[in-house]
């Protein structure tokens, strides 16, 4: 069933997230679109220092070098002063310091327009971080949710705000999980565990949405893309699809068009996103569909854990050599 399930998705993959399936995509592109001034608008970026969104104003970095080398690209292409690009260094897979850092920018700034939770990984051996959490959940599903949840007051004050999430179509074979979130039962499969991730963003994203109707959420999958990621994470499919991946510019644009345009706002909020269309979160097989009560246990189980993460002392994360189990599930 699974490989069955596996290779459709496949040959769907082959067809739409390619290069030729963003050609063919975009043939249907409104170029008007992004003909629009954002001056004054703030935006932050989380992994903007490479791959596949490099975008305007406030980068949420982990590397100092990488991050210096985005800014000048930022600051040359969009015609932005220095002082309009601000890099910020943390860790999203530190769950503890994308919280402090969440926390410090709500009291800095008086608002912040859209938020885009680019960064991401794909982590094959399992590793937990610093609270004991699994690494691909500790980066993309609980970095995205502390900084979502901190800023989204600060969001609400801001005018036309927009939460973008960069999921990915891997998602579409996966059902949440809510019963193993730190990937401890059976065989550990970094490609499905990363896979989880993005449903669990995919769900996230319907939450708020429903939960803030003053913010936009979206989420998406930008196809796949030519990255460093790719070739880290992947040789293998990197080296079989060559040239048919996608640019980095074609894997930004349904993000660029999230984040900017007047039409993408006009949509429903917390939809999932590919090309710029709204476009199923599950296969025509409605397997991976999940009951109310396991959104709720998953929805609770998240909050548990980051209010856990918040309220311990600094000295219950100093072990030099990190906890070998998690220490809030
Ligand atoms: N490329 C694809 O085909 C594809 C397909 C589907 C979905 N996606 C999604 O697209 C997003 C961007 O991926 P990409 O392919 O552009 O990968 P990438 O080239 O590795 O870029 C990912 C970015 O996230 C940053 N990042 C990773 N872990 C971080 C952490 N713990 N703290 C702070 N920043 C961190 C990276 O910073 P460093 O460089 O410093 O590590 C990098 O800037 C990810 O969410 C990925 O899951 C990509």
């Amino acid at each position: 069933m699974s490989l069955y399930r596996n290779t459709i998705w496949f040959l769907n993959g082959i067809h739409q997230y390619t290069r030729t399936g963003y050609e063919a995509a975009s043939k249907d592109f409104d170029p008007k679109d992004l003909d629009l001034s954002i001056v004054g608008r703030s935006f932050m970026i989380t992994g903007a220092n490479s791959g596949i969104v490099v975008l305007y104003y406030i980068l949420y970095i982990e590397n100092k070098d990488k991050a210096e080398d985005a800014r000048a690209v930022i600051v040359n292409e969009s015609g932005n002063t220095v002082s309009e690009v601000y890099i910020h260094i943390v860790d999203i897979s530190e769950t503890r310091k994308v919280w402090e850092f969440a926390e410090a920018f709500k009291k800095q700034y008086p608002s912040l327009n859209v938020l885009i939770n680019n960064a991401g990984c794909m982590v094959h051996k399992r590793e937990v971080n610093t609270e004991g959490l699994e690494r691909n959940f500790a980066t993309n599903t609980m970095g995205v949710y502390v900084l979502t949840q901190t800023l989204t007051p600060l969001l609400q004050k801001s005018q036309d705000p927009r939460v973008i999430i960069v999921s990915s179509g891997g998602m579409l074979v996966q059902k949440l999980r809510a019963d193993d979130l730190q990937s401890e039962k059976g065989y550990f499969d970094g490609v499905m565990v990363y896979a989880q991730t993005k449903r669990q963003q995919v769900v996230l994203t319907q939450q708020w949405a429903k939960a803030n109707p003053a913010v936009h959420f979206s989420v998406m999958h930008p196809g796949w893309v030519d990255t460093p990621a790719v070739s880290r994470s992947m040789p293998q499919f990197h080296q079989m699809m060559g040239e048919r991946l996608r640019s980095i510019e074609q894997g930004a644009d349904t993000v660029v068009w999230l984040a900017l345009s007047r039409a993408a706002a006009r949509t429903c909020s917390g939809q999932f996103f590919q090309d710029r269309k709204p476009v199923p979160a599950h296969l025509p097989l409605a397997w991976t569909h999940s009951s109310t009560a396991e959104i709720q246990r998953f929805m609770t189980q998240l909050e548990i854990l980051a209010r856990a993460v918040q309220s311990q002392p600094d000295a219950e994360f100093k072990d030099p050599l990190g906890p070998s189990t998690p220490q809030f599930v």
